[in-house]
């Protein structure tokens, strides 16, 4: 177990007898809660845990001291360490000997059930009792108090002190992942409802109110250079695709197919999360987002908002009632790597990450068996995702518009105040408050009053992020003036 840091009163004879008594100690989160025991006699904190007895394991303690102390049942397989501080003091009971303690902590989970609380005669005369704290750094203060005032035993009040600051980060690290894995695997929890109508990818990808654009307009920009006809890379026999033509480049319009399955084969979202990762983490992309806002200043990441995506399309399924057309697997999938392309937009410049996207997603889903229609459907999803013009298109797909929307609900409302706060950081380390508010109105917060949302549900949360801002705002004028 790594060492955490040790404690090392050398008030001790160094020669003097070594009485050594290891324990093992629990770091249990519940829903943004810790538990920690409070001692009212002294009035400090510490984790529940306590001394490992002859024959005993630190797991098997570590279950034992948290059941007496807590009357709390820890899960054994979900033990995990963490790190130990070594204590070295004098012996309170022997004035010639060395009190050695190797102090082990570890995280762990508790099970619902409850036992009566058994507990040491010390324990209760410092009137000992089990609390679920919010912040852990707020015992920092109690506890470095208790160690002023005096009372009880400094060296074990101060290690668990330092403790409690060195935990507070993970725990809270700990609980994001693990909820956010939860998220993940509850994507594949929804019964999906597909309207019964299979759409095909023609739907998407071949339908811009009827008017090709040119074919400069495909690449979208080349470093603000829009190209020629001649250097668009998707060329069929020399003449430039339109734009909606460029997800499709197998050169085959895909037909209508009655008998698209969406649950045909197993949909492993963890799985395409961990490639596209794999894709985009690596790359440094270019920058972009609003008017003179260059995320990758302070190295915004392609792969966190593809996540952070990911979850409002989730939620926009979920808040929609009518789900005629929606087909919630391939809009998740079509999610998961609607940007998958920002790499390769990136290094080559030629052209738009989502018409590079497609063919990342078309070999990855050949790849793991999915239908030759099915996958065309989400590669079109992927492709026309940068067609935001296309929002209020009367017949556009449903799906293609939820992809849309939750595309344009990132990065704005409280996202979007510290990105603008992150960005003007990274431009200039002496910035000010007022530097960073003067550049939220200028860039996020005029987007925010630009609502792009169509559906009801897109509006919904934009509106709530509108209102978060807004507060904001009105708060933040009046706190840095005078
Ligand atoms: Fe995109
Ligand atoms: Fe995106």
């Amino acid at each position: 177990m790594k060492e955490l840091f040790s404690i090392d009163t050398h008030d001790y004879n160094p020669d003097g007898p070594v009485f050594r008594r290891p324990s093992a100690r629990a770091i249990i989160e519940r829903d943004g809660k810790v538990l920690v025991m409070h001692s009212r006699k002294f009035d400090y904190y510490k984790f529940p845990g306590g001394g490992i007895e002859q024959g005993e394991t630190p797991e098997e303690a570590l279950v034992r001291e948290v059941r007496e102390e807590s009357g709390y049942t820890v899960k054994p397989e979900t033990i995990e360490e963490y790190g130990s501080v070594l204590r070295r003091n004098r012996d309170g009971k022997d004035p010639e000997g060395i009190f050695e303690q190797q102090n082990f902590y570890y995280f762990c989970e508790i099970g619902d059930e409850r036992v009566p609380i058994v507990q040491e005669e010390y324990e209760i005369e410092e009137g000992f009792e089990p609390v679920w704290v919010e912040f852990l750094t707020s015992l920092v203060r109690i506890n470095r108090t208790a160690i002023r005032r005096g009372g009880g035993d400094a060296a074990l009040i101060e290690r668990e002190m330092r403790v409690f600051d060195m935990a507070d980060e993970v725990v809270r690290r700990r609980r994001f992942e693990r909820e956010e894995a939860e998220a993940i695997r509850a994507l594949g929890d929804v019964t999906q409802e597909d309207g019964g109508v299979p759409r095909t990818a023609g739907d998407i990808s071949l339908t811009n109110g009827g008017v090709p654009l040119a074919a400069g307009d495909v690449s979208l920009t080349n470093g603000g250079v829009p190209l020629a006809a001649g250097d668009v890379p998707l060329t069929n026999g020399g003449v430039p695709l339109a734009a909606g033509d460029v997800p499709l480049t197998n050169g085959e319009v895909p037909q209508a197919s009655s008998d698209v399955a969406q649950s045909s084969c197993k949909v492993d979202y963890a799985a395409m999360i961990e490639y596209v990762r794999s894709v985009l983490e690596p790359v440094q992309t270019e920058g972009e987002g609003g008017v003179g806002v260059h995320k990758l200043e302070f190295g915004y990441s392609r792969f966190e908002h593809t996540k952070r995506v990911l979850g409002w399309s989730k939620r926009l399924y979920d808040r929609t009632e009518n789900k005629t057309g929606l087909r919630y697997e391939d809009l998740m999938i079509a999610t998961i790597f609607h940007d998958v392309g920002r790499a390769e937009s990136a290094s080559t410049g030629l052209m738009s990450h989502a018409a590079a996207g497609v063919p990342i997603t078309r070999e990855y889903l050949r790849s793991h068996g999915f239908p030759e229609e099915r996958t065309e459907y989400i590669c079109g999803l992927v492709g026309a995702h940068s067609d935001k013009w296309r929002m209020t298109e009367p017949d556009i797909d449903r799906n293609l518009l939820m992809l849309m929307e939750a595309d344009y609900l990132d990065d704005m409302g409280a996202l979007g105040i510290v990105m603008d706060t992150l960005i003007v950081r990274a431009r200039n380390e002496k910035a000010t408050f007022y530097d960073c508010f003067n550049h939220f109105c200028r860039y996020t917060l005029p987007m925010q009053y630009e609502s792009p949302m169509v559906t009801p549900e897109g509006k919904f949360f934009w509106d709530e992020k509108t209102e978060i801002v807004k507060k904001f705002v009105e708060h933040i004028r009046r706190d840095i003036s005078v």
